[in-house]
C-alpha cells in the first residue's frame, strides 16, 4: 500500500488593522524605539480592538474564510479544525467551536491545543496524525492568539513583544512525497517559574485579589527565556537537519517563532544558514505566539515552491519547543496569483506592499 502523507495545501490569514508603533508604546511605558529595535527587533504589532472585535475565534475566523476563499475547498469537506492557542476566547467552549460554528462548517469536530508559543508546531504533528492514520483526508490547523487580551501594558519588560494575529492550513492527505516528514518535540517541565499567567486557571482562581495584583497577565523572566529559547531551538533544527539529511544546500527555508530577531538569528547562525533562508516577521507582527508560523506562511506564500525543504522550530512556556521538517506542497506564486485580489481587504497591508518589503516581484 503506498504511504499516505500530510501535506499543506494552501494559507490563510488575518491581522486586525490596528497598528501599535514603537512611538504610541513609548507614550504607555518608559521605552523607545531604539531599545526595543536592538532587544527585540520589534516596530509594529497589530492589535484587535475593543471596538473592532474580541477573541482569538474573530481571528481565527477571518483566517479559515480566507483560506476557505483562495483554495475554493468546500467547506462541508472539512473534517477537522484544530486550534492553537494560549488566549482562547473562554475556558470553554472551545475556540475551535466557535470558528466552525461562525463559518458553518456542517461536517467538522475541533478542538483547542494549548502549548503556548509551540503550539503551533506541536499542532502540525497532531493534524499529520489524523492524516496518515488513514482516518482524515482534509482538515485545518489554526495558529494564533490575542496576546494584547493578557499583556501588562504597565510592565516595560513584556508589552513591547507582543501583537495579536492568526493564520491557517489546509492540511490534506497525498501519496506523494510532500508534506510533515518528521517531527522532534519535547517538554521538560521547567518553564513555569520563568514565563507563565499566575491566575484564572484552577490553580489560582480568579478574584478581587488576583485582579488588583494584576496576575492575569504574562509574567517573563526575560533573560532566562531567551537563553533557553536560543539553546533549545538551536539543538531541535540541528536534530531534525541531522537525521533527515538537511544542511545549509538543501534547506529552502527555516521557519523560527518569531520572539525576538536575535533568537531568530541565532538559529540559523547555529546551522550556517544565510539568513535571507529564514522567515521573519517579528519587525511588522511581534510575538503573537500561536500566531508566528502560520502567520509566516501567509507572508511568505508567493516565494514557496512545490518540494521547497522547510525547517519549522518554536520554543515557549511549559519549556515545550521542538523542530519540524515539512516539503511544501505547491507552487505559492501560482496560488496566490489566482486568489481573489481583495482577500487582503480586512488586513492593513496589501499583498503588494508585503511583496515589496519581501522583495517579490
Ligand atoms: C525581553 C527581552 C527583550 C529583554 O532584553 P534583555 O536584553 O534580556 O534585557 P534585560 O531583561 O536584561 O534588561 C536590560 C535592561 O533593560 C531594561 N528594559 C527592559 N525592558 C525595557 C524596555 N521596553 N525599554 C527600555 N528598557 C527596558 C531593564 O529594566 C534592564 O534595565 P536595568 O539593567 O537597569 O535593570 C529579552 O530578554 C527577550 O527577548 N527574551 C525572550 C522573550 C521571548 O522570547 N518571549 C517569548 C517566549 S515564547
Amino acid at each position: 500500500m503506498e504511504r499516505i502523507n500530510a501535506v499543506i495545501t494552501g494559507v490563510g490569514g488575518y491581522v486586525p488593522n490596528y497598528i501599535l508603533d514603537n512611538e504610541e508604546m513609548s507614550r504607555i511605558v518608559d521605552t523607545s524605539d531604539e531599545w526595543i529595535m536592538e532587544r527585540i527587533g520589534v516596530k509594529t504589532r497589530h492589535i484587535l480592538k475593543p471596538e473592532q472585535g474580541s477573541g482569538t475565534s474573530y481571528l481565527m475566523t477571518r483566517a479559515v474564510k480566507q483560506l476557505l476563499e483562495k483554495t475554493q475547498v468546500d467547506p462541508d469537506s472539512i473534517e477537522a479544525v484544530i486550534c492553537a492557542t494560549t488566549t482562547p476566547d473562554y475556558h470553554f467552549p472551545s475556540t475551535a467551536s466557535l470558528v466552525i460554528g461562525n463559518l458553518g462548517l456542517k461536517n467538522a469536530y475541533g478542538f483547542d491545543m494549548e502549548a503556548a508559543c509551540a503550539g503551533f508546531l506541536y499542532a502540525l504533528e497532531q493534524g499529520a496524525s489524523l492524516i496518515t492514520s488513514g482516518r482524515h483526508k482534509r482538515i485545518i490547523l489554526c495558529g494564533g492568539d490575542h496576546m494584547s487580551s493578557m499583556t501588562n501594558y504597565q510592565d516595560r519588560n513584556t508589552c513591547p513583544i507582543f501583537g495579536d494575529g492568526a493564520a491557517c492550513v489546509l492540511m490534506e492527505a497525498t501519496t506523494e512525497e510532500l508534506g510533515l516528514m518528521d517531527s522532534y518535540l519535547r517538554v521538560d517541565g521547567t518553564g513555569y517559574e520563568h514565563l507563565h499567567m499566575a491566575a484564572g486557571g484552577s490553580a489560582q482562581m480568579p478574584s478581587h485579589e488576583s485582579v488588583d495584583q494584576r496576575l492575569h497577565f504574562v509574567y517573563q523572566e526575560g533573560r532566562t527565556v531567551f537563553k533557553n529559547a536560543v539553546t533549545k531551538m538551536s539543538d531541535a533544527v540541528e536534530t531534525i537537519a541531522k537525521r533527515n539529511g538537511l544542511d545549509k544546500d538543501n534547506i529552502a527555508w527555516v521557519v523560527p517563532h518569531q520572539a525576538n530577531i536575535r533568537i531568530e538569528t541565532a538559529v540559523a547562525r547555529r546551522i550556517g544558514l544565510d539568513e535571507s533562508k529564514v522567515m521573519i516577521n517579528v519587525d511588522h507582527m511581534a510575538n503573537t505566539s500561536g500566531g508566528t508560523l502560520p502567520l509566516c506562511l501567509w507572508e511568505y506564500e508567493p516565494q514557496l515552491k512545490k518540494g521547497d525543504k522547510l525547517i519549522f522550530t518554536a520554543f515557549g512556556a511549559g519549556f515545550s519547543w521542538g523542530a519540524s521538517y515539512l516539503i511544501w506542497g505547491y507552487d505559492g506564486a501560482a496560488e496566490a496569483a489566482k486568489s481573489p485580489a481583495e482577500f487582503y481587504k480586512e488586513g492593513t497591508i496589501s499583498r503588494e506592499e508585503w511583496n515589496e518589503k519581501r522583495g517579490v516581484h
